[in-house]
């Protein structure tokens, strides 16, 4: 498995879909944490260092789903992450074409 990062272009996506397919990787899990402080401009504590989870990744994590499931057209399966704080935060990744989600506090599972 390999797990991915939020901040990445559209381009870079593609690329990497391209090596998961090439050296046959056995899934992927989107996404990790995000380095992004644009949503937490202003607040307390909001430029610690260190990626933020949650909320604030919650829609670009769902975005790389989308992508990767563009790219990936069903031939691994990608495991959503990010921000999934409720059912329908869970629905949202499996509609982007995620086929398991998982929240990492606490531990949620949801396969499709
Ligand atoms: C305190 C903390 C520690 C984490 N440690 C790891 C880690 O060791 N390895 C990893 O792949 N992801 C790690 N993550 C990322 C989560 O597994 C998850 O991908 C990310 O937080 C987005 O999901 P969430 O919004 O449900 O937390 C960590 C996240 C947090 C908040």
């Amino acid at each position: 498995m390999v797990k991915i990062a939020p901040d990445l272009t559209e381009k870079e996506i593609i690329q990497i879909s391209d090596s998961l397919i090439c050296h046959q990787i056995d899934g992927v899990v989107a996404t990790n944490t995000t380095l992004d402080r644009n949503l937490v401009k202003g607040l307390r504590y909001s430029e610690e260092a260190g990626g933020l989870s949650g909320r604030p990744v919650q829609l670009i994590s769902t975005e790389i789903v989308r992508l990767l499931t563009k790219e990936l057209k069903g031939q691994l399966p990608i495991i959503a992450a990010g921000g999934i704080d409720s059912l329908v935060a869970a629905r949202e990744k499996l509609a982007a074409g995620g086929h398991h989600c998982y929240k990492f506090i606490p531990d949620l599972f949801i396969t499709a």
